[in-house]
Formats: structure tokens, sequence, C-alpha cells
């Protein structure tokens, strides 16, 4: 490790620091004076989420054409399409050319350009777009108050016919306007000021006093537009910002509006530019790591400077927070930043036995922070942290994925941005629970599918050691559906991808980078190819240190598409797609089964299943007679029953592409050489309800919309967290109209063997055989009574389960996942109502109304029951149990500590009553 040396004392002394700090910000302790690394930031970085007026739709009358672009008319009506079908060339432009205003959106990209002659050049004149909602003096007052993040389509109604399941049945395309008044004091003067939102769905166009700012296509995207020539300082400044979201616009629930969060940013001239640090860790071991950082210092000034810039790195605790002293510093360098223009520099630093960054259980996910200082002329003008880990990632194409020389099967899921309930709308408490519950399921991977998710993600998957593959897009030139992103990428994909990199790259759970998902390039040969390829490069361009992909479910080995990728990722392929006879001469993609194929053609280069199983199951609903198979498409009478939509949750069955869980853990056992997989999905989500497209919200889902767990979840947990002494029996036992009929019992053990029992009298011991995952006993007669298993690894008894027959329903219960949260107008409590018979056993077929009430400083956020073909307002004050459960969200006012009481109640059953305490909120 550099000790600090005199340059670092000299700067300190021209910082002002008093002489005792000279001994520098070193390892020792004792140390008197405060480091310039922990002075006071002249950066103010504050959130701008609360108190904003919204308005569906432009003003009535508006003779202004604010269209992004020309739109092609689209005469696409069904959102049905198989998820497998062959991307299409984008439909012509057929509606006459018209005044649009791209020309004032496009140069908000202009950073994100790195050909100075692709940059767009910004039209004369800043009034375009002058209409009544952009304006400082229009009367908003009659508009409705919210707070962001703010989903406006999340409330519905649902659309509960016609060709909307796609995207979730709910209302998200549209216009929809935002209006927030910022007061900016005098003492602003000279600053720059940056709006920094980071993701609006979508085409946002923003004014600041009337004048247009920028604005930014794509939904999923963070970016900033610079407010600073449009502010006045000393007073109340008029923001407003447009989104325009197309319909046909995505294969799954997009959301609209401003649905994260929202950042006003104020430096000094001199400055860390946007995203502008980068920390890699290019040697790694245990007894020492290279941290080299470089920085971005932009000089919004008029006048040429020269600046100093230093870092200093500091340990972080498990929540986050400074451990102690300075372990390293990065020696102050200088540099010269024109005016108007950016300089990078960079340094680097050795630490002594850097505490690693990895995935659980078997590693820590430490991390550090690195506070970069700029000072010019003895005046510190920025102070800027980058949150980073040390970990070495290695790719093995003959045997997988290691993080820090450990071999690391990935035991992922694919999730989409939605929270069920909440919307699209960024929850942090929200995002953590899918986490944590991911977690105990033994998950230690997410893929993003398939865009760049909410910043706070990341920090939840970098504090709690996900791995994680960040993914761009889900379609390049060829479009999936209308008005989908193809319709922009030529314009818009360098910048999008190159922000994503740049907003992400300090990221330790990052270890891959996608461009795309089953993109229609796939089909185009070596022009397809080429396209990856460029693609590929923009992101090495933007971070050498970690690979790029693409998921490919069609492309093949001898095909140019995967020449173009440093790891191949595959959707479904490895296990083969649509291998049954009966899909024979059907024209949708049919493939053997791939990883030998590709394993072979590319000795060089890893493989992982990038999308695996998409398997289907509805929460708590067994349909008779149970497949023989391991794994089968879902037809009626075959695990699926198209008038109830709903499938069957033995967990046997998968769209027509996919596999059962069982039949993905075979395949991946033969092939140790790839690097794992990403299941499709770890949680259920609005939009895309394949196979009965009239739902609103997937089947696919290991955990159900509400945040239930399905019967797949201990499947997996089985698999994943074999040291866990678990066993779980399915289906429930309360059929009293299958008296004397077989009714096939399975269980999911992480044991080998087991023994199943009814009332006492054994069923037979049954043993995993190999390549097998779950023990069934299929012929059980059904008798009403208690099931009960005991499980054994290895001869010694491992673990029991039980299910009994239930009564009929009686009372509920209300178990808060957390009761205690804090007053902050964020922080959430997931309460589960359970109906239950008299002696408190789960009702499992129930589905009575129950309604709720609060009392005291909380609100009811939304309910929900994670059945797929509910349409039941999320934001009602009541719900029906869906199998026996049903979920309330209630959020604690801000600032308002309390007892929170929440009352269920239901016609005829004994209400439930519970407490959540709202705690003064000391945030995190
Ligand atoms: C895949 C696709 C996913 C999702 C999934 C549903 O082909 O990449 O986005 O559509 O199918 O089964």
């Amino acid at each position: 490790m550099r000790q600090h040396t005199g340059m670092v004392a000299a700067l300190l002394l021209a910082l002002g620091v008093n002489q005792l700090a000279a001994q520098g910000p070193g390892p020792k302790k004792n140390r008197e004076a405060v480091p310039a690394s922990s002075q006071r930031s002249p950066r103010e970085r504050s959130s701008i989420d609360g108190d904003w007026r919204f308005e569906k739709d432009d003003p009535p009358g508006n003779a202004y054409n604010l269209l992004y672009d020309v739109r092609p008319a689209t005469r696409e009506r069904g959102d049905d399409g198989p998820a497998d079908a062959q991307p299409k060339a984008g439909e012509a432009v057929t509606a006459p050319a018209r005044a649009v205003i791209k020309q004032w959106i496009l140069p908000t990209g202009n950073p994100f350009i790195k050909d100075p002659a692709r940059r767009f050049a910004r039209p004369a004149g800043d009034r375009v777009g002058d209409v009544a909602y952009s304006r400082p003096d229009f009367d908003d007052s009659s508009w409705r108050r919210v707070d962001l993040p703010h989903d406006w389509a999340i409330e519905g109604p649902f659309m509960t016919t016609g060709p909307t399941g796609g995207m979730g049945r709910l209302p998200s395309a549209g216009v929809g306007w935002y209006r927030k008044k910022l007061n900016i004091p005098a003492t602003d003067a000279g600053k720059s000021i940056f709006l920094d939102v980071d993701g609006a769905m979508s085409y946002a166009t923003v004014w600041l006093n009337g004048h247009i700012v920028g604005g930014w296509p794509y939904g999923y995207s963070s970016w900033r537009v610079d407010l600073t020539p449009y502010v006045v300082p000393g007073g109340v400044n008029q923001l407003a910002i447009r989104l325009d979201n197309p319909p046909s616009s995505s294969r799954w629930y997009p959301g609209g509006g401003i649905y994260r969060n929202v950042w006003l940013t104020k430096t000094q001239p001199l400055h860390v530019g946007q995203w502008g640090t980068y920390v890699t860790t290019p040697q790694v071991s245990p007894s020492s790591a290279r941290i080299d950082l470089k920085a971005t210092i932009d000089n919004d000034s008029r006048k040429p400077a020269t600046v100093t810039v230093a870092t200093w790195i500091y340990a972080l605790d498990a929540q986050g927070r400074k451990l102690g002293d300075v372990v390293a510093t990065i020696e102050p360098v200088e540099a010269a930043v024109a005016a108007g223009a950016s300089a990078t520099v960079q340094g680097s630093v050795t630490l002594a036995k850097p505490r690693l960054w990895g995935p659980p259980p078997s590693q820590k996910p430490n991390r550090y922070v690195a506070v970069t200082t700029v000072s010019s002329e003895g005046r510190l003008t920025d102070s800027y942290e980058t949150r980073f880990g040390i970990r070495e990632l290695r790719f093995a194409p003959d045997s997988g994925f290691y993080v820090n020389g450990e071999r690391i099967q990935l035991e992922g899921v694919n999730n989409h941005h939605d929270l069920g309930a909440l919307g699209a709308a960024f929850n942090y408490r929200a995002a953590q629970r899918q986490l944590e519950m991911l977690r105990e399921m033994g998950c230690n991977a997410i893929r993003m599918s398939h865009n760049p998710p909410a910043p706070e993600l990341l920090a939840l998957t970098d504090s709690m050691g996900f791995m994680v593959m960040d993914e761009a897009f889900d379609v390049w030139v060829r479009g999936k559906t209308a008005l989908d992103f193809h319709l922009i990428f030529p314009d818009w994909h360098e910048q999008d991808l190159r922000a994503m990199v740049r907003r992400d790259r300090n990221s330790p759970s990052i270890f891959l980078w996608s461009t795309g998902n089953e993109v229609g390039e796939q089909y185009t040969g070596e022009e397809g190819a080429a396209l990856a390829k460029q693609l590929g490069d923009i992101v090495r361009g933007e971070d050498p240190t970690r690979p790029t992909t693409t998921a490919m479910n069609w492309a093949k080995p001898d095909m140019p598409l995967p020449v173009a990728v440093d790891v191949i990722s595959l959707n479904y392929q490895g296990e083969g797609i649509r291998q049954d006879p009966e899909f024979a001469g059907t024209d949708r993609i049919r493939t053997p089964p791939q990883y030998p194929a590709f394993h072979e053609k590319f000795p060089g280069k890893v493989i992982l299943s990038s999308e695996s199983a998409s398997a289907f199951s509805s929460r708590g609903v067994y349909l008779f007679p149970v497949a023989k198979e391991i794994s089968s498409p879902v037809r009626d009478g075959r695990g699926g029953d198209s008038k109830i939509h709903q499938v069957s949750a033995y967990e046997l069955h998968a769209v027509d592409f996919g596999s059962s869980a069982d039949k993905v853990f075979g395949s991946l056992d033969r092939h140790p050489y790839v690097a794992g997989e990403f299941v499709w999905t770890g949680w259920d989500y609005l939009g895309e309800p394949t196979p009965y497209y009239t739902s609103r919200s997937s089947y696919s889902g290991i955990i159900d919309l509400a945040g239930f767990r399905k019967d797949r979840f201990y499947l997996y947990q089985a698999h994943w967290r074999p040291d866990l002494p678990m066993a779980h029996i399915l289906p429930h036992w309360t059929w009293p109209e299958r008296v004397g009929q077989v009714t096939p019992v399975h269980v999911f053990t992480s044991g080998d063997e087991g023994e199943l029992f009814l009332d006492g009298k054994s069923l037979g011991r049954k043993t995993k055989g190999p390549y097998e995952y779950r023990l069934r006993w299929d012929s059980v007669v059904y008798q009403p009574g208690t099931l009960e298993v005991v499980t054994y690894r290895k001869g010694v008894k491992w673990a029991t389960d039980r299910v009994k027959t239930a009564q009929p329903p009686a009372r509920l219960e209300a178990l808060p996942d957390r009761s205690v949260i804090r007053a902050d107008g964020r922080d959430l409590s997931f309460v589960t109502v359970r109906v239950t018979d008299r002696n408190g056993l789960l009702a499992p077929r129930a589905n009575n109304r129950i309604v709720f009430k609060i009392r005291g400083p909380g609100e009811i956020v939304a309910t929900d029951n994670g059945d797929p073909t509910s349409f039941e307002p999320f934001q009602a004050p009541e719900h029906k149990a869906f199998n026996g459960l049903c979920l309330v969200i209630v959020r604690a006012k801000a600032g308002q500590a309390g007892r929170i009481g929440l009352t269920a109640s239901s016609e005829g059953l004994r209400d439930a009553s519970t407490f959540i305490t709202a705690a003064s909120a000391g945030g995190h």
C-alpha cells in the first residue's frame, strides 16, 4: 500500500487543513484533523421525488406537435405472439412528414457519442414546444399531487378484453405530464445545476421556465440534462416533463411515468463529470490488490483551470457505512482542463490484504468507497464517492465461471423491472424483498432482463453479493412489437449502451454485459454479426474488464453471430427446443440440445444458459391427471385448463420451447463446463401471460406476483442449497371431491431418499435416481388425513414435512414481514393474510373476499393475491384470497412515527389484527 506522501500533505495544506493533518489520512489511528476526503463536499445531490403535479394527456386543443418523431402507422393488433417468434424488419414510416422535436432531444445524448462528427447540433431557439403545460405561468393547482417514483398505469383499470395481455392489460400507453417548482436560491448563481433522472417511461422531454432543455427516449436508461443555462437563481423555477409511451412498444408491462428516482445535482463549475469515475482492480490476490481509478473532470466555466485530483479509499461495512480510517490513497494528480472541456486523470494504488467481494455463502460481498476530491487554486471544488468491490473474475471454457479462484455455479434468475402490485415504480424495500427471497432459495445471480435496472437495485446486488448480467436491449434494428426500441435504435443505441456501462461499471456484482436478447439479427447472417460486434466494441471501449454477450435462442454454432460474442449465452437451446414428436413439422424453432455443439465449435468461450425453463404454474392450483414425464408442454388436460386459465403447480410444465426445472438441472449436471443458468423467471411479472393471454401477469415465476412461494421455490432450494436440510410435500391435502382417486404426491428435498406416510401408514420409500430431482409417489389414493415425509441423506435422517387435510375456512391470520418500518413515506411492510381453518391450518383453496382497515400513521399502498387472472384493482383496500393467501402492502407516512393497526376481516371468518411500528426515519 502506498503511504500518503509529501504531495498529499501539500494538498491538504493547500486545502487549508491544519498541520496535523499533513501527517495525512493514512492508516494510522488518532488523527485529529479532517482529511480533505471528509470535508463537506461542495457537491449537493438532493432527491426531488416529493410533491410533483401530474396530468394525463396533452392540453385539450394543443396545436403544437410534440411528437419525438413520426411513428409508423401500425396495424398490429394482437399481442400474444409466441415469445420466440422471429423479429420483423421495422415497418416503413407511412405518416406524412410533420414537425417533430427530436432535434432538441438528440443533443442530450452527445456525451455518449464517441465520434464528434456523429454528435447532434441543437437547433436555434428554445421555445419549441411552447405548449401551455410547459410554461412557468401555467396554473397546475388542479393537477393531481404525486410523489415519485410514480407509475401512472398501475392504478388501471385493467383492460379486461382485447389484445393487451402482453403489456399487462394496464393503461401504460399515452402521454403524461409532470411539473414541479424548484426553489433555486440566489447563492446557486455560478453553479452547474443538473437534473438526474434514473428512469422515465418513455420519450421524455424536459422544459425549464418554458425553455426546452432536452430529453431521453429510452425508458430504461438513466440520464441527465443540464439545467444551468435556463436556471434563474433567487426564486422559483418551473420544471415540466412530458412523457409519451407508444402503444405496442413492449412484450411485457413497461409501466408509465417517472418511475424511478429523480435528483437535482449542484456542483461548482469544476467537478467530476456524470458517472465520471471508473475503478478497476487489474491484479487481485488475498495478499494485495491494485486499484486503478480514472476520473473525468469537467470544467463548466469560461476559463481554463488547473485541477488537483486525489483519492482516498475507505472500507465499507455491510450497511455501506465507512469503516474506520482511510486504507489507501491515490496520489494527487494535476491536470489542465480547458474552458468548457473535460480532462481525464488516472492513478493507482496497491492495497495490502484486500477484503474481497464475492457471492455468499462461501464468500462475502465486501465493498470499498473511493472518495475523489477535485481542487483548484487551493480550494476544494468537488468531492465524489465511488463504491466498488475488489474481486477477480475468471471465465474458463472447460469448467465455467470463477470468482476469486472459486468456481461459482451460476444459480440465477431473470427478473423484469416491475414490482407486482406496486407496478414499475421503483421501491427499495420491494426490490430488497425480492432479492431476500431469492437468496433464501439459494439464488446467487440475476439477469436484468432485458434492460438496465434502477441503480438502487444494483446497489442491493452489490451489497448482498449477487452476480449480475446487465442487459441493454430486447431489440436492435429488427423489431418485436410495432413501436418498440427498434424505431430509434439507429440514432440511440450508442448513447444508451455507453450510458449503461458508464453508470454501472463500478458495480462489483456485474460480471457480464449483454447487448441484447433474442434479437432479430440472429437471422441476418454476417450483417447481424457485424452489428453484434459493433455493439460489443462499444461496451469494451467503456469497460475492457468484462466480457460481453448476446442471448441466443436461434443462432447455432455454425452461424456468424456467436463468433461476435465473448460469452455464449443460450436461451433454452442447451436443453433442446421442441424436441417432442408432437412438434415435428411445426414451423417454430426446433433444436436438438446445443451445449456440446457450441462447446466444440467455441473451445475458447464460456457457455451459460441465459434463459432456462420458462416453466409455468399457478400457486396452489393442482390439475389432474398428473403428467408422467419430467417435462411437458401445457395443454388442456395436461397441466393446463383453458377455461380457468391456470397451470398446474405439480411443476412439470413449461412453454413449448422450454423445459421443467428438473429437465434443466439434468442437462446442466450432464454438462459441467456450462457456467450455470438464469431461470425464466424468479418472480412473476406483469404482462406476457403465456399460455393464457387473457390474463394480466405471467405464470413463469418461481415466486408469484404477490411474493408467495410456488412449490417450485422448494425444487430450486433443494438443488441450490444442498446442505440445507429441507423437504416439501405437494399438493395440499384437502380434496373432499377426490376421495378414492389417484392423487400423486411429490416431494422436493435436499435429501436423496424419503418415506411417505398417510396417517402413519407407509406408502413406500423412494430414492432419487441419477439426474432425478424429486421424489414422486404417483399412485397415492386420496383419503383425508395427514401426509408426512421423512427424508434421508446418505442413509441418515435429514428433514421432514407434513401436510394435513384442512377443515372449512374459519379465521384469518395476518403476518407482517417486518413489524417495524421507517416512517419515511417509502418503507413498506408486506403483510400476508392467511385464511385458515379453526385449527390454524391454511385453507388451501379459500378465495374469500378480505377487507382491510388501517389505523394510525400508515396507508395501504396495494393489495394482491398472486392470481394471474385477477382483474381486481391493486389499490383497493379489499381483495379476494387466492388459494388461501392474500397480500396487503402497508407504508408508513413520512415523518409520522407511531403504531399502525391493520385489521383484516371477511364475512363468516374471525378477523385478524396486527400492528406495525413506524419508527422515526434514520434512513439508510
Ligand atoms: C423468451 C424471451 C423472454 C420471455 C420468455 C417467455 O424467449 O427471451 O423475454 O419472452 O421467452 O417464455
